[in-house]
């Protein structure tokens, strides 16, 4: 095991251009700006171009990432992204963004799939993989292109999605203490029917009666998502920071995954921290799922909101239901 630090170099996001305001899904669909706004906090989403790929998207974002961090493709030698929308069930999307990045063919490439919790597992899977000492840079993205699984005609999770990514490059650093400090990870696997797709895997192949009836989109019960959702990050936050002996009031900024500004007010709450202490931007992007933290920590630090010495805590749920916290010293 390496006794050095493992630290995330570079950040970079991407979203697409094409922006679907609520005043515009209210024309298609039974549902207004102001129940939008109240209900989820949500104002605007963006949607990918026609034939712009989540492998696209996450090329963007890694681009942004490996300059921040000074380095180029080549330098990278294991690469995850973390999606529930690739671009085809196989190969790995992590292969097709290798090859448009020029990432060197003895690069460990695969996919990791916990729904919105993704980007938090594939950080712990590469820093891991890091201080085993075999691997030196890792690329890390979130990414989805949810406009393609979700039913525009459900006004129950149609208003609540959109398109982006988000990249990490993570590598090591001989300043003790720095970098990713802890992480909690975990998955409640018996309330998997809350939020899924249930048709189109090996378990209900897709047939023409399956599209029909719609089982290749998005299905989620809300209402008790919403209650096992704070209930979770409650937990993964405070577990995390009882583990490393820190109070709530000793972090900096929180970067909450983004599905509900009701849920990330929950937390605040509950942890008894200010919501000016929460980074959120669920009004301009809803819930991008494994790209949404990634994307949130981008703009947290382009906008000066982290800086060196303070403690990040990154907290998700999603779909399984996964949850998973992590802390960073900067
Ligand atoms: O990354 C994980 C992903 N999932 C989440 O984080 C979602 C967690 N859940 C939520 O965010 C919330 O439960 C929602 C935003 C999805 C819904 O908010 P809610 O306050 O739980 O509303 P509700 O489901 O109880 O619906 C209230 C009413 C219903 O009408 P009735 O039965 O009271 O007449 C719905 O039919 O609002 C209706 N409704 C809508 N009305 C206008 C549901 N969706 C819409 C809509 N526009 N888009």
């Amino acid at each position: 095991m390496s006794p050095l630090s493992t630290v995330i170099l570079g950040t970079g996001s991407y979203a697409p251009g094409r922006i679907l305001s609520n005043a515009e899904l209210s024309q298609t669909v039974d549902t207004s700006d102001e129940w939008i706004r109240t209900r989820s906090g949500i104002r605007e989403r963006r949607i990918a171009a026609p034939g712009e790929a989540t492998s696209d998207m996450g090329v963007h974002a890694a681009r942004r990432a490996l300059a921040d961090a000074g380095l180029q493709p080549a330098d990278i030698d294991l690469l995850i992204v973390a999606t529930i929308t690739p671009d085809m069930p196989m190969p790995a999307t992590a292969c097709i963004i290798q090859q448009k990045l020029g990432v060197p063919t003895n690069a460990a490439c695969f996919d990791l799939n916990a729904a919105c919790t993704g980007f938090l597992y594939a950080l712990d899977t590469a820093c891991a993989m890091l201080g085993s000492g075999r691997y030196r840079h890792a690329l890390v993205i979130g990414v989805e292109k949810l406009s393609t699984i979700v039913d525009w005609k459900d006004r129950t999770t149609c208003v609540l999605f959109g398109d982006g990514a988000g990249a990490v490059v993570v590598g090591k650093s001989p300043v003790p203490g720095l970098g990713l400090i802890g992480t909690k990870l975990g998955a409640l696997g018996d309330s998997v029917d809350l939020l899924c797709i249930p048709g189109g895997g090996s378990n209900a192949p897709a047939t023409a009666a399956s599209i029909a009836a719609g089982s290749h989109f998005l299905k989620m019960k809300g209402k008790e998502v919403f209650k096992l959702a704070v209930r979770v990050m409650d937990e993964a936050a405070r577990d995390i920071l009882e583990q490393h002996h820190l109070r709530a009031d000793q972090i900096s900024l929180v970067i909450p995954h983004q599905a509900n500004l009701r849920i990330i007010e929950a937390i605040s709450a509950y942890l008894e921290l200010p919501l000016e202490r929460f980074f959120v931007n669920v009004d301009r992007y809803g819930n991008t799922s494994a790209a949404s933290i990634p994307l949130a920590l981008d703009e947290a630090r382009r906008t000066g909101r982290i800086k060196s010495g303070d403690l990040t805590l990154l907290v998700a749920f999603g779909a399984g239901l996964t949850y998973g916290s992590a802390l960073i010293r900067w």
